[in-house]
């Protein structure tokens, strides 16, 4: 029996959930789903006796690994993987995989969807601003990068970016202009959009010297990782500059200190930047087909352990 298991916290859409299903059932695999589990031990029993699985933000902790006896293969139906744990995995001879660029756009839409709340004041009567002209800096220039970069330019934004990784001269292909620090990327631009990973070196780096760069008016969009931001930095430099606001997607874990800042703060309650329906489908049947591809011809194109 070769079980594929979607456990997912937070459902796909309908529409994708059918589509992974025929995807594995035509390959020959039994398909199983867990849905909006609530305890652990739900989904260490559902791992139990799979020989793949596929998540989203779900935690594949080394407990989980070690109760899924019969996994071979992770694939997390989206970009950051920072949910797995990879050590175990590979102790365990378990790939893990994720689907780069397959939610990209949608995460790009809602950058755009939270800022324009933002600046026309969550359409609350009083006059707000446009963004047209207006500076926008991108943190990191990978797939969301590159569609925050297309929407911005098309809104009529100057688009900025910084990334150690992408050379100067691809990012100018796209008409974006590179910058050679963080720190001058946070000093030009009045709005910075994040899409940085989690990881050891990005952790708590988004601090108070960096974010106190950002111009007047300045909106910090994180549809990265709440992890990346220096939250106790992000509180202090709100009290001291009172033109400062910030849009998560995704609740801070200290919710409540950010009460005084009214109308300067958006959070998500639940992470939404790839919940759309196309975001799902483009996910959840690329994880699919990475999982059959794998079994059938040991393709590890999108390992990432
Ligand atoms: C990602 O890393 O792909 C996004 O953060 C989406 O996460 P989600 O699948 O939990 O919505």
């Amino acid at each position: 029996m070769t079980k594929v298991l979607v456990a997912t916290e937070k459902p796909f859409a309908k529409e994708a959930v059918d589509q992974i299903k025929t995807i594995i059932e035509k390959a020959g695999y039994d398909f199983a789903l867990l849905e909006k589990y609530t305890d652990k031990a739900e989904l260490l029993a559902a791992v139990k006796d799979a020989t793949a699985m596929i998540v989203r933000s779900d935690d594949v902790t080394a407990e989980v690994v070690k109760a899924a006896k019969a996994l071979k293969i992770v694939v997390r139906a989206g970009a950051g993987y920072d949910n797995l744990d990879l050590e175990a995995c590979s102790a365990n001879d378990v790939v893990a995989m994720n689907t780069p660029g397959q939610n990209s756009n949608a995460v790009a839409e809602l950058v755009f969807g939270m800022l324009i709340s933002m600046v026309r004041n969550a359409y609350n009567g009083n006059a707000g601003t446009e963004l047209r002209g207006k500076k926008i800096g991108i943190h990191a220039y990978g797939n969301v990068g590159l569609y925050v970069a297309k929407i911005a330019k098309g809104m009529g934004m100057e688009v900025y970016a910084f990334d150690p990784f992408v050379s100067a001269d691809t990012i100018k292909a796209d008409g974006v202009t590179p910058v050679d620090s963080v720190e001058e990327l946070y000093a030009t631009c009045q709005y910075v959009s994040l899409h940085i990973p989690a990881n050891d070196k990005t952790k708590n780096s988004i601090n108070y010297n960096l974010l106190n760069k950002m111009p007047q008016g300045a909106v910090l969009i994180n549809t990265a990782r709440k992890e990346v931001i220096n939250e106790a930095d992000m509180i202090k430099l709100m009290q001291d500059r009172a033109d400062f606001a910030y849009i998560s997607d995704i609740t801070p874990d200290n919710k409540a200190d950010f009460a005084p800042f009214t109308g300067r703060y958006f959070f998500t309650p639940k992470k939404m930047g790839a919940q759309t329906a196309e975001a799902n489908i483009n996910a959840g049947v690329a994880a699919a087909n990475q999982i059959v591809d794998f079994i059938k011809n040991g393709n590890t194109k999108f390992k990432v352990n």
